[in-house]
């Protein structure tokens, strides 16, 4: 089976895009913790490639890497490509993102995220995007998934991505549409 090195080092991520690919002819690896690349990006497709290219690049793998986020209407659409930069941990960045919205009353919000396979050259040979639109709650619920997911609350399942089981919240998120866009794009090789 030919290698394809995950190029995340957030766990979260990690559980959720080996959920994805298990069970592909695909050898999935983890990036090496040493290898550390700067999201220099200004769109979370930018920040994907560049991952995946410097990943793929730096272990001489397939690689595959996804940038993602959050976007607040009310914010115009922060904090957007700085989401995981927001605060230091998962609580202070959901604190800073109450305390930005406030009381306002709109709350719509969608999560973002882009996904690039790259070749072992580096070279990208695939890209796709997907979004889940959302609102975001005053106060956290849930204890599952990562990240603002117990503040991201979806009015047709009447349930934050906290409250989802895993393989809900992969059925409608963001990343899920990606990589359910991407899977049957992936090449075939030797
Ligand atoms: P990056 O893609 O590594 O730049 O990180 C994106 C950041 O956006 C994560 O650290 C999370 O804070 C947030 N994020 C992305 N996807 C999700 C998700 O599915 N649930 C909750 N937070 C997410």
């Amino acid at each position: 089976m030919t290698k394809l090195v995950v190029a995340t080092g957030n766990p979260g991520k990690l559980r959720e895009m080996q959920a994805y690919l298990t069970g592909l002819k695909w050898e999935l690896i983890l990036k090496p913790e040493e290898l550390e690349i700067e999201e220099t990006g200004d769109t979370f497709a930018a920040n994907a490639c560049l991952k995946a290219s410097e990943v793929a690049k730096a272990t001489g793998n397939w690689a595959i890497a996804d940038d993602s986020g959050l976007q607040v209407d009310a914010l115009d659409g922060a904090p957007g490509v700085y989401s995981a930069r927001y605060g230091n941990t998962d609580a202070e960045r959901i604190a800073k993102l109450l305390k930005e919205l406030g009381d306002e009353s709109n709350r719509e919000a969608q999560f973002a995220c882009a996904i690039a396979v790259a070749r072992p050259d580096g070279a990208i040979v695939l890209t796709q995007s997907g979004i889940c639109r959302g609102e975001i709650l005053k106060k956290p619920r849930g204890n599952g998934g990562f990240g603002y997911d117990p503040v991201f609350y979806v009015p047709e399942k009447k349930l934050t991505f906290a409250e989802m089981t895993p393989e809900l919240k992969r059925s409608i998120s963001h990343r899920g549409k990606a990589i359910a866009a991407l899977i049957p794009q992936l090449p075939i090789v030797k």
